[in-house]
């Protein structure tokens, strides 16, 4: 049976290398799972006043392939040593009635900076937003991808066979712990 994966970048950019990241996802993930990278960019900024008149359609949209995924890859850039505003606002959106999505699924983290920490700050900080979720948020293997610069091409493949290796055995991983949490 195929194991479904949904996967959000927190950058919205072109040439974003955590997009990047989840794409060379797509190319290493064995035939049996699929990655889906979704479309964020319509998603409005979380206003109170807006949700009253209805959940705005790229929500809805988003939160139905969150349900009807078996788990989820977030791949999160590292904004002054946190989560960027557009991926938490996303987060903030789905995790309001009706039916927040996350609750109990698999989630695996991973964030690409061209510095040296790989976004570990970043990620830490949207572990703890996670956990309010209620996410089964895997915890290891890590993937802080550092140095970004010499991970990727000009044409925004990842070449690093460290990285791809990292790649692979953490979305092993969430597949592992997803078929425990449905057991
Ligand atoms: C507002 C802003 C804040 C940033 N803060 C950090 C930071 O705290 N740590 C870090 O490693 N990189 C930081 N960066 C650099 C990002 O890691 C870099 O732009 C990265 O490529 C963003 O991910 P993307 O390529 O997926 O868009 C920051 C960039 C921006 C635009």
């Amino acid at each position: 049976m195929t194991f479904k994966v949904l996967a959000i970048s927190g950058s919205l950019r072109k040439n974003s290398t955590n997009t990047f990241a989840l794409k060379a996802l797509q190319k290493i993930a064995p035939t049996d799972i699929t990655i889906e990278i979704a479309n964020i960019s319509d998603v409005p900024m979380y206003n109170g006043d807006l949700h009253e008149l209805g959940e705005p359609k790229a929500v809805t949209g988003l939160k139905l392939k969150i349900r009807q995924a078996d788990a989820v890859v977030i791949a999160t850039p590292e904004y002054n040593f946190s989560v960027p505003a557009v991926l938490k606002n996303v987060l903030d959106w789905v995790s309001r009635p009706p039916e927040p999505p996350f609750n109990e699924k698999p989630v695996a983290i991973l964030g690409v900076s061209p510095g040296p920490v790989g976004t570990a700050r970043a990620q830490y900080h949207l572990r703890q937003v996670l956990v309010f979720m209620n996410t089964f948020t895997l915890n290891k293997p890590e993937v802080f991808i550092n140095n970004s610069a010499q991970k990727f091409d000009a044409n925004g493949e990842l070449t690093d066979e460290t990285t791809q290796k990292f790649l692979l055995d953490q979305l092993l991983a969430l597949k592992t712990l997803a078929l425990r949490v449905k057991a």
